[in-house]
């Protein structure tokens, strides 16, 4: 397999690749000319320089993981991969703390006017009255964003005794309380702050969340720290509020478009910046090169991955407890839709009993998977674009928990409505990894899945097994397993048939035309 390096990494991760794969690292690619090369490539590494538009990722025919050496992903087209079935993975522990790190220098430097000091004691004045600062030491620091970099931020800002008030929607009260925050609505932070700092991803939700409002709500003399993304903070606001000393000052390595050469914030002697350094430590670089290189590995050679951003992952603790069941699913879902017909509008998937206590989005992502494979006939259906294809076509999937459950240590129920009706198949595993179907429509049966199966409904008489078995004799299909279900005596059943070839369409029609047969499926796992 072979892996293009897009944008300078660590050597280090590069000779990890190197291990494995064939690795190019060509870095000065035109956009035209990448989407030539990316043709060739299984895998493709960038940093935050390479623009992955879906027009690229559309050209890379061979293209299965796009690796990101870094955390933030805004350069890549995320749903163009997604929908490709390219799976993106990123490396998000690599540089936390050289960025946490780099955000409390911006801020020690802002306070203390370091880079005015340094540019003017280098022309040769002695200014000291010019540069005197404010202290960081009982100050209130608003901080948006307390993931893996927010909350190093706050660690450090602690040990210079801040009172730190945070906001972050995924944040529990509890988690707040262990790293010493106190969690606020986002106008009081806004309102209290001495510094206020950005740890947020960019999101619609996230872009101008610090605008022209927000400026005028701070404090006078307030301070801000931007060492996440541009476009967080609206520039021409924080241009005007620093302008006009509302806000004392301001310190920024990211901007909405970089590289900031011609940014008017660089005309202004209270804004300090730097060219999005935040990463840019040498242990760093080695961790997110190394981290990235690892995961596009294991992601190529189809070893668990723990970074994807567009795959739901199965937790390393839980992993054992969980695979086994993923083939149950897959199952599950195919042989719903070589059995049943209809547009699907709902998949509801029950998980009772122990598997209730695990992560079981992964299991869903498998389920459809196995509908989508044989409703599309489309083998690339895969854990990246399973959920987003299924959500195209309509199909509303919802999940269930249910920590008890009657005769069963586990049991996985899927009740699939269809504008006609609504049809329930239920599995389970015995003994860990033994697949059994043992629910099919409303009918209790236990059936071992295998690559080749009948499933007949039919009026519970006497003698139609023996017809069909006689059937399929006369026509050299052997029989290696049989099972039944029936609601009542002499009502409905189902029989399913496990058999050691394929059944043609001229057999299955000599079955359905048996007396009291009702209807016949061949079912091909
Ligand atoms: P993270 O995912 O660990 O943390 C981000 C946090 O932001 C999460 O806890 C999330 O819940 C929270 N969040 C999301 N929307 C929010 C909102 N509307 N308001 C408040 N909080 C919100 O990510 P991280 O690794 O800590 O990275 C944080 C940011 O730093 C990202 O934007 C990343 O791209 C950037 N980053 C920059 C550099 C650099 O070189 N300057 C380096 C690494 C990361
Ligand atoms: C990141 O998202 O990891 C940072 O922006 C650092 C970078 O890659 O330059």
């Amino acid at each position: 397999m072979k892996v293009l390096v897009s944008d300078p990494i660590s050597d280090l991760g590069v000779m990890k690749l190197r291990e494995k794969f064939q690795v190019d690292v060509k870095t000065d690619h035109t956009p035209e000319e990448l989407k030539a090369a990316i043709v060739d490539y299984d895998g493709l590494i960038v940093r935050s320089q390479t623009q992955v538009t879906a027009e690229i990722i559309n050209a890379g025919k061979n293209l299965k993981v796009i690796g990101r050496a870094g955390v933030g992903v805004d350069n890549i087209d995320v749903a163009a991969a997604t929908q490709k079935g390219i799976m993106v993975v990123n490396a998000p522990e690599g540089n936390t703390i050289a960025t946490a790190e780099h955000s409390v220098a911006m801020m020690l430097a802002l306070a203390r006017n370091v880079p005015k000091a340094n540019i003017s004691l280098k022309s040769n004045e002695w200014k000291k009255s010019q540069f005197v600062g404010v202290e960081l030491f009982k100050k209130t620091l608003g901080i948006f964003g307390l993931g893996r970099i927010g909350s190093e931020v706050v660690k450090r800002a602690k040990s210079f005794e801040m009172e730190v008030l945070g906001y972050d929607p995924h944040i529990s009260e509890e988690r707040a309380k262990k790293i010493g925050v106190t969690l606020c609505e986002p106008d009081e932070i806004i309102k209290r702050a001495d510094f206020l700092t950005l740890h947020t991803p960019k999101t619609s939700k996230t872009y101008h969340f610090i605008g022209e409002r927000e400026l005028s709500m701070m404090k006078e003399g307030a301070r801000i720290i931007n060492c996440a993304r541009g476009g967080l903070i609206d520039e021409q606001a924080l241009y005007e509020a620093v302008k006009s000393g509302k806000i004392a000052g301001a310190a920024l390595d990211v901007f909405e478009e970089e590289p900031a050469v011609n940014n008017i914030l660089l005309e202004l002697d209270n804004v300090i910046v730097t060219p999005h350094l935040g990463a840019s430590t040498k242990e760093a670089q080695i961790g997110v090169a190394v981290l990235v290189a690892e995961q596009m590995v294991n992601a190529l050679l189809g070893q668990p991955v723990s970074t994807a951003v567009n795959v739901a992952i199965i937790p390393p603790e839980t992993l054992h407890d969980v695979k086994p069941f993923i083939p149950l699913m897959e199952i599950m879902g195919s042989f719903y839709t070589q059995v049943y017909n209809g547009q699907i509008e709902t998949i509801e998937v029950i998980y009772s009993g122990e598997i209730a206590n695990y992560p079981v989005q992964p299991l869903t992502t498998s389920l459809l998977i196995g509908f989508l494979k044989v409703m599309l006939g489309d083998m690339n259906i895969n854990y990246v674009n399973a959920a987003a294809i299924a959500e195209q076509r309509g199909m509303k999937v919802t999940e269930i928990i249910s920590k008890t459950v009657d005769n069963f240590t586990n049991l996985i129920t899927i009740r699939v409505k269809t504008k006609e009706e609504t049809k329930t198949i239920a599995g389970t595993l015995f003994s860990k990894n033994d697949i059994r179907i043992v629910h099919i429509d409303r009918f209790n049966i236990e059936v071992v899945p295998s690559k080749y199966m009948m499933v007949i409904t039919y009026v519970d008489k006497p003698g139609v097994i023996g017809r069909v078995g006689t059937t399929l004799g006369n026509n050299d299909v052997n029989i290696a397993g049989m099972q039944v279900g029936r609601a009542s005596i002499g009502g409905e059943a189902v029989m399913v048939l496990q058999v050691d070839c394929p059944i043609t369409d001229d057999v299955l029609s000599k079955i359905s035309k048996l007396e009291a047969v009702l209807s016949t499926r061949f079912v091909q796992l």
